[in-house]
């Protein structure tokens, strides 16, 4: 930044309506076309293109990748393995806005005749992060008249809590799950079937429950008219599913018009990604260094910092698009990969964390990287309080890059003893991301931003972002130490030493 004051001019770009500051990255424009040559070898844009195209990118569940065709505009054409997408998916958004718009005014009731006023989203992971984000970034367009609660956690608490103060009368489940046989979805949405049944009776199940999922059979068998079940495909990786029926209750929440327009935000991101030269493309830049700062310069975390308290819940979102994704060690022909992979994302709101965690950041041992996402405008019009929040993410983004020497410490009068405790080593890797204003347009440009970035990477390293095999083993231990537990017992000879020796302790304490 001293050697240069055209990095500001030279490293931000905009693209969809974002703003992205680069020059706090600590890379040269060589070390940037070096990474764009990177890019080049590795077939980043070759895959980027395929993936758009519908090619089977997902290779070791032989699908191809399409979240991208979800946001397609109705006169788009797309036809992939013989299928016309563009008009699958706007028959399915259609079928939406047809239910979200009678939920919202009152033309669908409840089974005795009274207006919807709570939606309870039963889902987990890519069928819950994305909605109940959206949710609270959305809560300024959202009908007043309608609450949306999220229940994920197998933990009975959750559901319990989330229940108790709700009328059976006026209460819809949305019951979203991919495949309609995650453990702690279909535990809950059974929970939340006897609640209702206790209350209104069986034949009330038909008014009081849809689902979203791609498994017919499976929503059939729960008790689900399939004729309320708000269908996607098998090339809509669960992370990457907001967009699709998943965002039902986004759309119960916000309205199709609202819906529609996040949906164009992300396409416009979508297009700026396919289109624009790659100098200034800002999934491509961001995604490669990402990939600078966590193999070259060995920074293997990003703090996601939003300045907005709408985007409270964007950090939990990008934990699982970004690590589900790319927290892999195999590349898609199944070789190791020889360095690391899948950055660790974390954050909270600004101004928040800076009085909890920033103490690190600014002079821990180990170097964090930082994303500060600022929204110029507020709806809140409450005197110079956007402008506080502003200049607080700004003075962040300055002191985390240009730090503050031990000369320029002392210079200030303060104590010699003192000094060493108060230098900042500043060379944080930053980046400075601005939005006009938080609306669903342009909340859609902003995950569809982060979504190519973790493509990107995912590609540089040669590994497959879309599957999620490391989460199978747990799934399937549970389930046999579940049987024991059932069972009061803690003997299971194929379990090992430690298991057996807590579930011992647990069943004495339960
Ligand atoms: O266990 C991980 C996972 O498969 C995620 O990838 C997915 O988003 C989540 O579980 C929920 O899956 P489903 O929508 O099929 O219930």
């Amino acid at each position: 930044m001293d050697a240069d004051d055209q990095r500001p001019q030279r490293f931000s770009f905009e693209g969809a309506g974002v703003y992205v500051d680069f020059s706090r990255q600590r890379a040269s424009a060589e070390v940037i076309q070096g990474l764009h040559e990177l890019a080049e070898e590795t077939g980043v844009l070759a895959l980027r293109d395929a993936m758009f195209s519908g090619v089977h990118i997902n290779t070791s569940e032989d699908r191809a990748v399409l979240h991208t065709a979800l946001r397609l505009p109705r006169d788009a054409e797309l036809e992939v393995d013989g299928v016309d997408v563009v008009a699958e998916v706007h028959a399915v958004l259609d079928r939406m806005a047809q239910f979200a718009g009678e939920v919202r005014s009152g033309a669908w009731t409840g089974a005795t005749g009274k207006k919807i006023t709570d939606v309870v989203n039963i889902g987990i992971g890519g069928s819950d992060l994305g909605p109940a984000m959206a949710y609270v970034a959305m809560q300024h367009f959202r009908d007043l008249s309608i609450s949306c609660h999220f229940v994920s956690n197998v933990d009975p608490c959750d559901i319990g809590e989330v229940l108790a103060p709700l009328n059976p009368d006026t209460t819809l489940f949305i019951i979203a799950s991919k495949t309609f046989t995650t453990l702690e979805t279909m535990t809950n949405a059974s929970a939340a079937r006897s609640w209702l049944v206790s209350a209104l009776g069986d034949a009330a199940v038909a008014k009081h429950f849809v689902a979203v999922s791609t498994n017919a059979g499976e929503v059939a068998k729960f008790g689900i008219d399939t004729g309320h079940m708000y269908g996607f495909w098998d090339w809509v990786g669960g992370r990457y599913s907001m967009d699709s029926s998943i965002g039902l209750s986004t759309m119960i929440a916000i309205g199709a018009d609202n819906f529609n327009a996040m949906l164009a935000g992300f396409h416009a991101m979508d297009e700026h990604f396919r289109t624009a030269p790659a100098e200034q493309n800002l999934p491509l830049q961001m995604g490669l260094l990402s990939v600078w700062n966590r193999d070259f310069l060995k920074v293997p975390t990003t703090a996601v910092l939003p300045y907005s308290q709408y985007l409270a819940r964007f950090p939990a979102y990008l934990q699982q698009l970004t690590m589900e994704s790319n927290g892999k060690s195999v590349r898609r022909d199944g070789s190791a990969v020889t360095y690391d992979t899948g950055g660790i994302y974390w954050g909270e709101p600004g101004t928040n964390g800076q009085h909890s965690f920033y103490q690190m950041l600014h002079q821990g041992t180990s170097t964090v990287a930082c994303d500060l996402i600022v929204i110029a405008q507020s709806p809140m019009n409450l005197g110079s309080q956007q402008d506080m929040l502003v200049a607080n993410a700004l003075a962040q983004a300055s002191v985390l890059s240009l730090g503050r020497t031990a000369e320029e410490v002392a210079a200030d009068g303060t104590a010699p003893e003192l000094v060493s405790d108060k230098v900042m080593p500043g060379n944080r890797p930053t980046t400075v991301f601005m939005v006009k204003e938080l609306t669903p347009f342009s909340l859609g440009t902003l995950i569809a931003l982060y979504e190519h970035s973790v493509f990107v990477q995912g590609a540089v390293w040669g590994i497959n972002s879309f599957d999620q095999w490391g989460v199978e083993l747990g799934k399937k231990v549970a389930l046999g130490i579940l049987h024991e537990l059932t069972a009061g017992e803690s003997d299971d000879a194929t379990l090992d030493v430690a298991t057996r020796a807590d579930m011992k302790k647990y069943l004495s304490l339960r």
